[in-house]
């Protein structure tokens, strides 16, 4: 197994360009199901979770196939067994994103339910739902979903929201779903996060019609068809939005190429307001941080609230900040795995509930850390930039799921960090 060596502290100063979307890929790679014949993506980020992924369409029957331009093309003229295995599955929580699409195509299919993971219960009662919804039998056995509809789907208007606001998968699969349902699908309550407007583009490429794109309300008027189409992924907002944290914890100073700060601005003015600078350039961003961290307060929230995939990360900023931060987590209450690894390194935070009081601390000191999942991870290594002496990060396989390359990104930036075998 891999693990990182850093040593710190450092002061990150350079360009560091942002890769494609992760979580936009991975539902615009199942969306590519929907279409007899080649897709082309562009902007597919080389990691673990798109390989997995591409291994699973791969089971169903179609060709993936990474171009020598890097672009990644899936064929899906047939899809002989509309099948999510358990063992793929299980690797991956976005294996359940094929559910909408395989529905939409084949009027069938059996997914293996994901499982929990280590931010906590990750139900998809509203995924099964919103299928229903749209006229199909869906239920649970044996740890799978089953799903049909030998007639087609029905469009209908549909709640999507949840007890913690609108699921962003969920939206996929009933977007994904209803682009060839027969009839007007309203899908309420929808997530607005840019990977599910990106999703609405592709989708649109692709001949279906949606209207609402980016705001809680859909309208899709169902199409008997969709055609293959070569598409771009936009830029990983977290994977920026990661980099714009270690920016700020090191003093640094960090130009950001191929970032939408449009997708950030949650992050951006937290960051602002605990005295970093962020500047749009031309493609993307400067971060820059001079003297000391003011706290903050954080409430994770759907988008365009603050991201609780960045959470860990501006953590670790806060745990260096002069004086009180209080983080909340609405999204995944139980997601602070990153809470004690933190205070291994001399962090001051505590727990309680969906609640962290984070106390500002002077310093923090490496330590060996163990990674537990991936953005708690990255919370990991950006506080180990910052700590004074070696840290050690056991079990990098979390952060390969999400981040291309970060120790190369990070050390052509002036980071040391080694990738090493256990
Ligand atoms: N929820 C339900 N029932 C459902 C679905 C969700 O109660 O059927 C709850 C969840 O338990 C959670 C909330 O709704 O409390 C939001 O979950 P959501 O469905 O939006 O999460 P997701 O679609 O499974 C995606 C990202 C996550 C990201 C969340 C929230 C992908 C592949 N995953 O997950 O990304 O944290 O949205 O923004 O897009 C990551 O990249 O590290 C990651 C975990």
């Amino acid at each position: 197994m891999d693990y990182f060596k850093i040593k710190g502290p450092c002061r990150l100063n350079g360009e560091i360009e942002v890769s494609g979307s992760k979580n936009a890929a991975l539902p615009i790679m199942a969306a590519a199901l929907l279409a007899p014949g080649r897709t082309v993506l562009k902007g597919v980020p080389y990691l673990s979770d798109i390989r997995v992924l591409g291994l699973l369409l791969e089971s169903m029957g179609c060709k993936v196939e990474r171009l020598e331009n890097g672009d990644l093309a899936i064929d899906a003229t047939t899809i002989d067994r509309p099948h999510g295995d358990y063992e793929i599955v299980r690797q991956l929580r976005a294996g359940i994103c094929i559910l909408g699409p395989l529905l939409g195509r084949c009027r069938q299919v059996e997914v293996s339910m994901p499982g929990g993971c280590a931010i906590g219960n990750r139900p998809i009662d509203i995924h099964i739902r919103g299928m229903r919804e749209l006229g199909a039998n869906c239920y649970l056995k044996g740890g799978y979903v089953i799903a049909d509809a030998p007639k087609g789907l029905i469009g209908a208007e549909i709640f999507l929201g949840g007890s913690f606001g609108s699921t962003v998968l969920g939206t996929a699969n009933v977007l994904s779903a209803a682009v060839l349902a027969k009839g007007t699908t309203i899908i309420e309550s929808a997530a607005c996060e840019p990977e599910i407007t990106d999703l609405c583009h592709m989708l649109v490429k692709m001949g279906a019609k949606i209207k609402g794109i980016g705001s809680p309300r859909l309208e899709i008027e169902g199409v008997t068809s969709l055609n293959p189409v070569e598409y771009e992924i936009i830029p990983d907002r977290i994977e920026a939005g990661t980099f714009m944290c270690a920016a700020a914890i090191t003093e640094g100073n960090l130009k950001l190429k191929n970032c939408r700060t449009d997708h950030l601005l949650a992050l951006i003015n937290k960051l602002r307001g605990i005295g970093v600078t962020v500047d749009k350039t031309k493609d993307g961003c400067e971060v820059i941080r001079r003297g000391r961290l003011n706290p903050a307060d954080v409430t994770t929230q759907p988008y365009p609230g603050f991201p609780t995939d960045l959470q860990a990360q501006l953590m670790s900023v806060l745990a260096l900040a002069d004086g009180n931060s209080i983080v909340v987590e609405k999204i995944y209450p139980q997601r602070f795995m990153h809470v004690a690894e933190l205070n291994r390194m001399g962090a001051n935070l505590r727990k309680e509930g969906d609640i962290v009081v984070v106390a500002g601390v002077d310093r923090l000191s490496g330590a060996p850390l163990m990674a537990s999942d991936l953005r708690a991870s990255a919370a990991l290594v950006i506080a180990g930039l910052a700590a004074e002496g070696e840290t050690i990060i056991n079990r990098i396989y979390h952060i390969d799921r999400g981040y291309e390359k970060i120790e190369e990104k990070l050390n052509s930036a002036g980071a040391l960090i080694e990738r090493l075998k256990e």
